[in-house]
């Protein structure tokens, strides 16, 4: 038996930040106030449904793992964030209309206290929208210097001992890592200087950071992947993980296409093209959005597949994602695949695959399941890149020098064991020595 790890308890309340109050932070929060409130389940979250299994089978050790590791509990976590408009978040639920309006009305009273801090905003990472709660600073530096100040008075508001950040705002164009993302004091250097290749998002972490508060990546933006943050992160001991959630078709692709690579079917093509008409929607119109989960979806079948180790099975395929903004359709997204794949002696085959998913539905439970394990990795005494919770995002985070692990089936043994090693217990490999002993008597 391995040994526990020291883990402070889960005591008092955790604060979630939220930079962006749209569609998903919304339909988070109102989700578990309305499971706090008895008239919703938390269907979708590993953390409120999930078992695990301990030990040998043999011993019939499967607790739920709300109760095997020390979370924290849905009626301790309090809500806050920002956002470029003022809406509190009831208003911003009706808005984003994900949720139908007589269970919001439901959790009213709680959803209009919870209001938006302004927001840290440059329009030119997101060119298609225009919000008004807006700070002003002038230099990058003051604007991180009012985002710790709000973090700390959110805290002692709400007498709060912990918190975390979660990004749920807009897709930002895509930039790569240049000079002033190479460490720690180039990015200071940068904030003062109003360096333009720091994006707001960046500063949010920033300023998340400096306040020991874990920062998770929910979108495709670069902001944590830039070495002067990740230095951060180490310095003061902190948890970061991302990026990009991963919801309906890609988590689909990281459902089949293990599949198929397990069952030795070769790919020829892949194209995926879905159709959405919510703000998530609109933003990903701007081609330099769209640019950035392009990239983040597009590594997904290359990482599973190993072209370059399964040469005839998967070298070449053509892969292609469109994401196009329909209206009519708001955050009920139609998602189309296009599977080519070929089997024995070469014939050619076929698989169509249309998911009508919900986007937010989908992604709430991912930022609950997120933001209890951030807590838990920092009062684990963990911190930097948490690759374990690769299961939740579309462009997991690792260290230079691996490649990402895209299958979910990975992840998810990945993500269980890492509870299984906090908490003392065996890891599970599903290759106990015994079966082998037996099968040779
Ligand atoms: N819904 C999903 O399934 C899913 C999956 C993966 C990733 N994401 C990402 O999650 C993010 C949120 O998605 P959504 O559907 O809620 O979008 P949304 O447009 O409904 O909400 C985003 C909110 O962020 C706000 N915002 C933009 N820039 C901001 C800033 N600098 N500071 C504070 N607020 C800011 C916007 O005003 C908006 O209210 C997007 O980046 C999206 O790409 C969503």
């Amino acid at each position: 038996m391995k040994m526990k790890r020291d883990i402070k308890p889960a005591v008092g309340k955790l604060g979630i930040l939220t930079p962006g109050m749209g569609a998903v932070a919304t339909t988070f929060a109102a989700g578990v106030l309305a499971v706090n409130n008895g008239i919703g389940r938390p269907i979708g979250s590993l953390t409120q449904m999930g078992t695990i299994r301990l030990g040998k089978r043999t011993e019939k050790r499967v607790p739920m793992i709300k109760d095997f590791v020390p979370l924290t509990n849905l009626k301790d976590l309090v809500f806050g964030g920002w956002d470029i408009f003022s809406d509190n978040m009831y208003e911003a639920a009706v808005h984003a209309g994900v949720l139908q309006k007589d269970l919001l009305d439901r959790i009213r009273k709680d959803l209009e206290g919870i209001k938006p801090m302004s927001a840290v905003f440059d329009p030119e990472y997101v060119k298609r929208l225009n919000g008004t709660y807006i700070k002003k600073g002038n230099t990058k530096m003051d604007l991180a210097e009012q985002l710790r100040e709000d973090i700390q008075k959110f805290k002692k508001a709400n007498n709060l001992d912990r918190a975390v950040m979660v990004w749920c705002g807009s897709t930002e164009a895509y930039i790569e890592s240049s000079d002033v993302h190479e460490s720690l004091a180039q990015f200071e250097k940068g904030l003062t200087e109003n360096n333009p290749a720091i994006a707001p998002s960046m500063i949010y972490a920033y300023a998340a950071l400096k306040e020991n508060v874990p920062y998770a990546n929910g979108a495709p933006n670069l902001t944590v992947d830039i070495p002067a943050i990740q230095e951060l992160a180490r310095k003061n001991r902190i948890p970061i993980s991302g990026k990009d959630f991963k919801t309906g078709q890609t988590l689909m692709k990281t459902i089949l296409a293990p599949g198929l690579k397990a069952r030795l079917l070769g790919l020829s093509g892949w194209f995926s093209t879905n159709i959405l008409g919510n703000r998530d929607g609109e933003v990903l119109d701007d081609p330099m959005s769209f640019k950035s989960k392009e990239v983040s979806k597009l590594g997904v079948l290359e990482y599973i597949l190993q072209p370059k180790v399964y040469p005839d099975l998967y070298d070449n395929f053509y892969h292609k994602v469109r994401i196009n903004y329909y209206p009519p359709r708001g955050d009920n997204k139609e998602g189309w695949d296009n599977i080519d794949i070929f089997g024995w002696l070469d014939y050619p085959m076929q698989i169509k695959v249309d998911f009508l998913c919900r986007d937010s539905i989908l992604a709430a439970p991912i930022v609950l399941d997120v933001a209890l394990f951030m807590d838990l990795a920092k009062r684990s005494g963990m911190s930097g890149i948490q690759e374990w919770l690769s299961f939740y995002y579309k462009s997991p985070m690792v260290a230079k020098e691996l490649y990402p692990e895209h299958d979910l089936f990975i992840q998810h043994t990945k993500l269980k064991n890492t509870l299984r090693y906090l908490m003392g217990e065996d890891l599970i490999t599903h290759l106990g020595l015994e079966y082998y002993d037996d099968l040779f008597v």
